[in-house]
């Protein structure tokens, strides 16, 4: 029977073939070429199909396009790839802290997700990863963007994130009368190899899991570790198995450290890492997300949004502290990714962390780096996303001027194209 389903579906799938060929060809008057760090002139992007056909600059020979193709002139407009954030939570939403959010029912949080998502594409990221959310949220609204009835960036789902019961990542604003525990906690090696079998099963296409405390639950330290190295081991090798790749979110620096052994992917907060964390990150090969934009945020509108004066003075201890490491790290050459936690600031405003990241350090290329060429190692997705390539999806920003020298254009892109397709 199911197999019928599946025969009957596909079928279905191949009678609606979604866009007939189509060619659309931008032009600007610069390419900034990320991986090399060096503006091109002159650049056609031949994009067919939403893949990039052909990619020419100054001096070389002019592609053939055909008389129907679409044309984007961007002007004297710089290009570069559509960016990528690591780190968001598209259906949280700042404006709603602590407990100001038990007014809304449960579909509440999706629905406004569909326009955090719009609003990330517009303000140029094309891709995120995102890490962490409930009723497998993020699953439905990529699903919903794929089949075209909302407008996002492409998501790469993490579903929920595992975690120690009573941890960072569970329900933690509940007394039991009210008991409702996150179904991705586990508290063995053998439970959270099972949780990742499951995220997976239903859509999870990278694993999240919490290895410390962190700043916004209840009754949890960011500095203090929540998962033994053996489960953090236990997730690394059952999702690398399965073939996907994994994040933790870790503030403390014993946190830190367990997870880099224990072989996780990416690390995010990387708050109060150590010179020993960041020689095993580098050591290792371990990405860094260091969400250095948004502590201004919530210490300017945490309190009017709800947010508790507990989590209010964690965010206190941590801000200062996660900036003075960033920049150890980023004078120690650890690899970088762009990570913000957009969900704890308001969602659209991703592109100012770039700002923050030079500030404390950061040259602009690595910033521009870390949401691009970074960010598409890291996610194993070189094939398709992160630079202007052949073969690689036409996910292209463009910004009035240089990004290299002032890193707060993309914080206003001028146009932003997914797939060939212009949004703004
Ligand atoms: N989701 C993170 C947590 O609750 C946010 C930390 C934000 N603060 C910061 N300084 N990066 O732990």
């Amino acid at each position: 029977m199911l197999r019928y389903w599946g025969a009957a579906l596909l079928a279905a799938g191949t009678a609606t073939p979604a866009a007939a060929d189509t060619v659309v060809v931008v032009t600007a008057r610069h390419l900034l070429d990320v991986e090399s760090g060096r503006t091109l002139e002159d650049p056609v992007v031949v994009v067919t199909d939403g893949r990039i056909a052909s990619v020419v600059t100054r001096g070389g020979a002019r592609p053939d396009i055909p008389a129907n193709a679409r044309r984007i002139d961007l002007g004297e407009a710089t290009i570069l790839p559509g960016l990528i954030d690591m780190h968001v939570h598209l259906t949280s939403n700042p404006k709603y802290g602590g407990y100001t959010g038990l007014q809304f029912t449960d579909s509440f949080w999706i629905a406004q997700g569909a326009g955090n998502a719009g609003r990330t594409l517009r303000a140029g990221f094309t891709t995120v990863r995102n890490v962490g959310s409930d009723g497998y949220a993020d699953v439905g609204l990529k699903q919903a963007i794929e089949e075209g009835w909302i407008e996002g960036p492409r998501i790469v789902p993490a579903a929920y994130a595992l975690g120690a019961t009573g941890g960072h990542c569970d329900e933690t604003f509940l007394p039991p009368s009210f008991a409702r525990t996150s179904p991705a906690m586990g508290d063995s090696p053998d439970e959270l190899r099972k949780r990742v079998r499951e995220q997976r099963k239903y859509g999870a296409e990278v694993i999240k899991v919490c290895a410390t405390g962190g700043v916004f639950s209840r009754n949890t330290a960011p500095g203090v570790q929540q998962l033994r190295e053996e489960e953090l081991r236990a997730i690394a090798e059952e999702a690398h198995f399965w073939k996907l790749k994994t994040a933790a979110h870790a503030h403390g620096a014993d946190g830190i450290k367990a997870a880099i052994r224990a072989g996780i992917d990416t690390i995010e907060h990387v708050s109060f890492i150590d010179a020993e964390g960041i020689a095993l990150a580098k050591a290792r090969g371990a990405w860094l997300g260091f969400d250095v934009y948004n502590t201004e945020y919530t210490l300017a509108e945490g309190a009017k949004n709800g947010v508790l004066p507990e989590n209010i003075a964690k965010e206190r201890a941590v801000g200062t502290l996660q900036r003075e490491n960033f920049r150890a790290a980023a004078r120690a050459g650890a690899r970088m990714i762009y990570s913000t936690d957009a969900g704890i600031y308001p969602h659209g405003d991703n592109g100012r962390q770039f700002a923050v990241m030079v500030r404390f350090g950061l040259a602009p290329i690595d910033a521009i780096r870390s949401a691009t060429s970074n960010a598409a190692q890291a996610l194993g997705r070189t094939g398709d996303v992160g630079a202007i390539q052949v073969g690689r999806y036409g996910d292209i920003v463009a910004v009035e001027g240089d990004p290299t020298r002032d890193v707060t254009l993309l914080e206003r892109p001028v146009a932003v194209i997914k797939g060939g397709e212009r949004v703004r």
